[in-house]
Order: C-alpha cells, then structure tokens, then sequence
C-alpha cells in the first residue's frame, strides 16, 4: 500500500510517500520521497512558534513540496488531525482533502502523537517483533507523557507533565539565557560542553543548603521526584532559573563558563525527573518494551540517561530510540502511523471528513 502523508500541526511543513507492507509480525516500510521544510528561522525572533505565520507559511510551503509529488501515485492520503496549532493543522487538512477528491483516495486522518509512537518503534524501516505492553516516554515542545500500549493502537496516558512540557520548558530557559528558539538543542550543546571539559559547576550539590556563598549557588529543584504517581512538572524549574538568574544580577552579570554550567545544571535536573519517572512506571506498568519519541528524543543526555537506566535495572526490557531524523516533526511518521493501522485492517476514512482538533489526546484515536 502507497501513502502520501501531509504534515503541517506546528511550524514543520512535511510531505512524504511511503510504501508499506504487512508481515506477519508486523510491517516493513520504505520511504519513496520527503520533503521537509523548517519555519524555525522565521519564528525565532518571537521566542516560539506564531501560529498566524506558521499558517500563512504552510499555506505557501505546501504547493511548492507538492510539486515533488505531483506525478506520483498513492492508495489513500493521511494528514496530521491533531494535536497542534489548529491554524495550521487546517492548512494541512484543506490541501490533503482536496487532492485526495482529486484522486478518488480515501483520507486518513492521524493523531500526530501516535505518528511519533509508532515511527520511534520503527529499526530499519521494520516495525515488527514488538513485545507487549510498550511503554512510551513522549517528549516534545507541546506534550510530556507516559503512555502505555497494551494492545496494538489503544493508549493509555499514564503519567503526564502538570504544567510545561519539557521541550517547552527548554525553550523558555533558553531564551532566560539568550539562546535563539528553539532553544532545546542550544541548551544542549552547551550542557555537553560543560561535561565534556569537565567544567566545575557553580551550583551546590542537591540537598545542600548553601545559597550564594563563595560563588556557589543552591541546586535547581527536581520537582515532583518523590510524587507517587507518574507525573511531572517543569513549570517550577523554569521558575527556578528565573529566580537565580536574578540573584545574579541578571544574565548580562553571567561570564560565558556560568551560561554554560546554568544549561548544564537545567538538563541534569530535567533528566533526572524523567529518567525518576520512566523507572517508577516502567515497575508499575510490567512494559516489556520502552520507547522515547517526539522533538526532545533527540537530546543526548536524556538518551544516554535512559539508556543506563534500562541496562541498569531493566535489563530485560527492550529499549528502541527513534532514528535522529525523526525525533522532531516531519511526514514520514505521519506515513507510518497511517500505514500501520490501515494494513491492520483499521479504517479511518470516515466518508472523507476530517476535523482539525488542537488538544486531540492520544488516548481517544
Ligand atoms: O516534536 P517536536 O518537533 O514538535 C512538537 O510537536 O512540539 O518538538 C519540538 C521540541 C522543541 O521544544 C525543541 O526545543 C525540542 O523539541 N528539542 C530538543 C532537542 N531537539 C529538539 N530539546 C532538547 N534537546 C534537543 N536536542
Ligand atoms: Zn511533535
């Protein structure tokens, strides 16, 4: 089966074409043509994505992709319905609908966060051999949660951020730093050159209760570590750095090293939350298989974190990380999600109407 997948819910414009196939335990798919283009520069001065632009940007990207594929075929079209900015998901709903009348194909609707569940499980274009249940760590600028598969497309959220999430959070403390959004990768470059000179951190060890002596501050918090539950929150680490940003005297007082030990200290105290977190529902949820996906995934702390934390204490858990190319938003794990519910006999075109929903959970596909 041949599927052209329309991506389009933030401020990444993506078209693919996919080719999949189902075996029997589970489904190959090969990847005929992407197309992927970035808003990212343009949103930038505004410190996150400006939904009125990201729209007016879709509407101009996706004609100028779609050339690509104008002479191609396909069996049905998919597009992301939700979550993201509804403005934008529209552009993309609008341009999949009319061009799947165009070609007498069905339209396939795609829950934006299962395409970043599904293609994180995804090894070598095969999605097969999957023990189940699969507990899913999904991190990005819009969603941090715990979602659990115990059968095949049916989700539970089991643990879920109270407030930011943890992409968003990067974002914010990036700016607080003077970094350019989105901030995410900036912090982490910095944080792994904090670890890779070995640089002397300026902040007291964790449960310290030394404040601003001898230029060493108070740690930052880790909120929620000791909640019994599988949630977080990133909303009071934020703050925190704002605080000792400002009992600096502001990020202007801040030599380059400090900048650089704040971004490091911002990761660690993130990670630690979410690799605390993974083991508490890692024991509760019994998942035979663990998978990060979403914008974040790509972030080499929290990767290598986790990955120790599995070989640690999880040993018989398999862990799949998704391929770098496809952490942050693009078609092709639009493509995926599509293709692995309709070859499993799942039909989705609902009589071709397909309704933007900004906060669709993944729980009610
Ligand atoms: O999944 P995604 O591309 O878009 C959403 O659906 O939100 O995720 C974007 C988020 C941004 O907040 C960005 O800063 C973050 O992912 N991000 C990272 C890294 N790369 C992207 N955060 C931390 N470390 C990274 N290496
Ligand atoms: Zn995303």
């Amino acid at each position: 089966m041949r599927i052209l997948a329309i991506e389009t819910s933030c401020d990444e414009t993506g078209i693919a074409l996919m080719e999949g196939t189902k075996l029997p335990e589970g489904f190959t798919f090969t990847v005929l043509k992407s197309e992927l283009l970035s808003q990212a520069l343009l949103h930038s001065p505004y410190g996150g994505v400006y939904p009125n632009l990201a729209k007016r940007e879709h509407l101009k990207n996706l004609p100028i992709l779609f050339a690509k594929f104008a002479d191609d075929t396909f069996d049905a079209v998919a597009v992301t319905r939700g979550p993201g900015l509804e403005p934008a998901l529209w552009t993309g709903i609008e341009f999949a609908k009319k061009l799947a009348q165009e070609r007498s194909v069905p339209l396939l609707p795609v829950n934006h966060m299962e395409g970043h569940l599904l293609s994180s499980l995804v090894k070598d274009g095969r999605l097969e051999d999957i023990t189940l249940p699969v507990l899913a760590l999904l991190i990005s600028g819009g969603h941090t949660e715990f979602v659990l598969m115990r059968n095949w497309f049916e989700y539970e959220i089991i643990g879920k951020t109270l407030d930011d999430a943890v992409g968003e959070a990067y974002d914010k403390v990036a700016r607080m730093l003077g970094l350019p959004y989105p901030g995410g990768p900036e912090i982490s470059k910095l944080a792994e050159r904090a670890r890779e000179t070995n640089q002397k951190s300026h902040f007291a060890p964790l449960g310290s209760s030394q404040r601003s002596q001898n230029g060493t501050f108070a740690s930052l918090p880790r909120p929620m570590l000791n909640t019994k539950d599988n949630d977080v929150s990133f909303s009071g680490l934020k703050t925190a750095v704002l605080y000792a940003l400002r009992d600096r005297g502001g990020i202007q007082k801040l030599t380059a090293e400090e900048i650089i030990d704040f971004a490091r200290e911002f990761e660690d105290a993130a990670t630690e939350v979410l690799v605390h977190k993974t083991k508490r529902a890692l024991e509760e949820s019994g998942a035979q298989t663990f998978v990060i996906g979403g914008g974040v995934a790509a972030n080499k702390h929290i990767r290598e974190s986790l990955q120790s934390l599995l070989q640690e204490k999880f040993n018989e858990v398999e862990m799949r990380l998704p391929e770098l190319g496809i952490t942050g938003d693009n078609a092709v794990m639009i493509a995926e999600a599509a293709l692995a519910r309709a070859l499993s006999g799942i039909d989705d075109s609902k009589g071709g109407e397909v309704v933007a929903k900004g906060n669709l959970s993944i729980q009610t596909i």
